[in-house]
């Protein structure tokens, strides 16, 4: 091939989730009816009155460069948001608005991250967390969570792994792909173990922070630690709890000299956010909470379906998901066996593309996300199709010998 590539993109290894559409795609062209469970997409509409507000924005002339940190409007949104529901005081100068919730970690390590720098990443995890921190030269370190502790993360292990490298702590509750959510105590406990380590950033990635289950409760580090508050970056974005991840708007309060370094990384990359997508994201915020209740209703019940299905299978676990919307089996007890077409199963990712080809439901291996061997169901699609993939993955073990 001609012309040169950076060193920088071989620390971007193609990730699993696009292995999996790919595969899907390919089987669905042979006329294949695949079952999708790997994106973590919500299958709900954008709320009526935000996709309102964005054609009002843009008809009331709404379409000029937006300020590169956010609209002063969108800003108040989030500033009144942190407020009524974490309990955080955020100034405008402390807040910013992003293409989505990821740009958001990417301005943040984009400013902070030198060579040979650490960031903590509890397992499993959002792939996005340790691929952008490798893409700066940093090296990703790993904090385990273990089944049995529901996936939380303990603060004994995370005091494990801090190093004097270390600059940053990603913490993701409620956890992609786990669900776990963390106590007020854990968190406590991990707050302490932070405290002895005064120059290191924290990243506390709440964006799924309404969908939790069975009456829990999501926590900000930064409210459950104000003295914390001035090295946490808290991340959100409208994309999971209001149904909008096409609209590409995320936010994140921190302390006003890194969230300007964040603002500047982003004036340098996409200046600020589509002004008609910051309009729709204000009227979401501001928005009635019922809808939010609604959805995370809806992926409780899906959730509680798919965990009593799967826990019927033998050689598969499954925890029960506290927040978010996917379930995390294991299965550990089917590797070792042979599919119905032969396929010997030795890791999560030859039963993921072996459910696919023979019962084709895609998924997306734990492995993918750091921890195996494990599948990451996504809930958020029709009771009637989780059913049907239940059945088939079901089925599909049961005829591995
Ligand atoms: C844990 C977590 N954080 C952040 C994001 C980013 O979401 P977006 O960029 O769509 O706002 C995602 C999306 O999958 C996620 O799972």
């Amino acid at each position: 091939m001609a012309g040169h590539f950076s060193r920088r993109l071989q620390t971007l290894p193609p990730p699993a989730t696009i292995e999996m559409a790919r595969r899907a795609r390919a089987l669905r062209a042979e006329g294949q009816e695949i079952i999708s469970l790997a994106l973590g997409e919500p299958d709900f509409a954008t709320p009526p009155a935000v996709v309102e507000a964005a054609h009002q924005a843009a008809l009331n002339g709404q379409t000029k460069y937006p300020p590169v940190d956010g609209t002063p409007a969108l800003k108040a949104a989030v500033a009144r948001k942190f407020g009524r529901e974490n309990n955080l005081i955020y100034q405008p100068s402390e807040i910013m608005v992003s293409n989505g919730g990821k740009q958001v970690i990417f301005n943040a390590f984009l400013a902070t991250l030198n060579e040979g720098d650490e960031v903590v990443v509890p397992v499993p995890y959002w792939v996005s967390y340790p691929l952008i921190a490798s893409m700066f030269g940093a090296v990703p370190v790993y904090a385990r969570c273990h089944e049995e502790d529901g996936f939380r993360l303990k603060a004994a292990e995370l005091s494990r792994v801090m190093t004097s490298r270390t600059r940053w702590v990603v913490l993701n509750f409620p956890n992609n792909p786990t669900g776990a959510v963390c106590s007020r105590q854990d968190m406590e406990e991990i707050a302490e173990v932070l405290r002895r380590y005064p120059d290191v950033w924290i990243l506390s990635d709440e964006i799924y922070e309404h969908l939790v289950f069975d009456g829990m409760q999501s926590y900000s580090i930064a409210a459950v630690a104000p003295d914390l508050k001035e090295r946490v970056v808290t991340l959100n974005g409208v994309s999971k709890a209001y149904a909008m991840t096409g609209w590409r708007v995320g936010f994140a309060g921190g302390p006003q000299a890194l969230i300007a370094a964040m603002s500047a990384v982003q004036g340098n990359a996409t200046s600020g956010v589509c002004a008609i997508a910051q309009a729709a994201a204000a009227a979401a915020l501001d928005g009635p909470a019922d809808l939010v209740q609604h959805m995370a209703k809806t992926y409780s019940r899906r959730r509680t379906m798919v965990v009593e299905a799967l826990r019927q299978i033998p050689g598969v676990t499954c925890a029960m998901p506290e927040g978010a919307f996917y379930a995390y089996p294991g299965i550990a007890g089917c590797l070792g066996r042979k599919t119905a077409a032969g396929r010997l199963l030795e890791t999560d990712r030859d039963f993921a593309i072996a459910l696919l080809e023979e019962a084709h439901v895609a998924t997306v291996p734990g492995s993918a996300f750091g921890l195996a061997p494990y599948l990451r169901l996504s809930c958020a699609t029709s009771e009637v199709i989780l059913e049907d993939a239940c059945s088939r993955i079901r089925e599909f073990v049961k005829n591995c010998h």
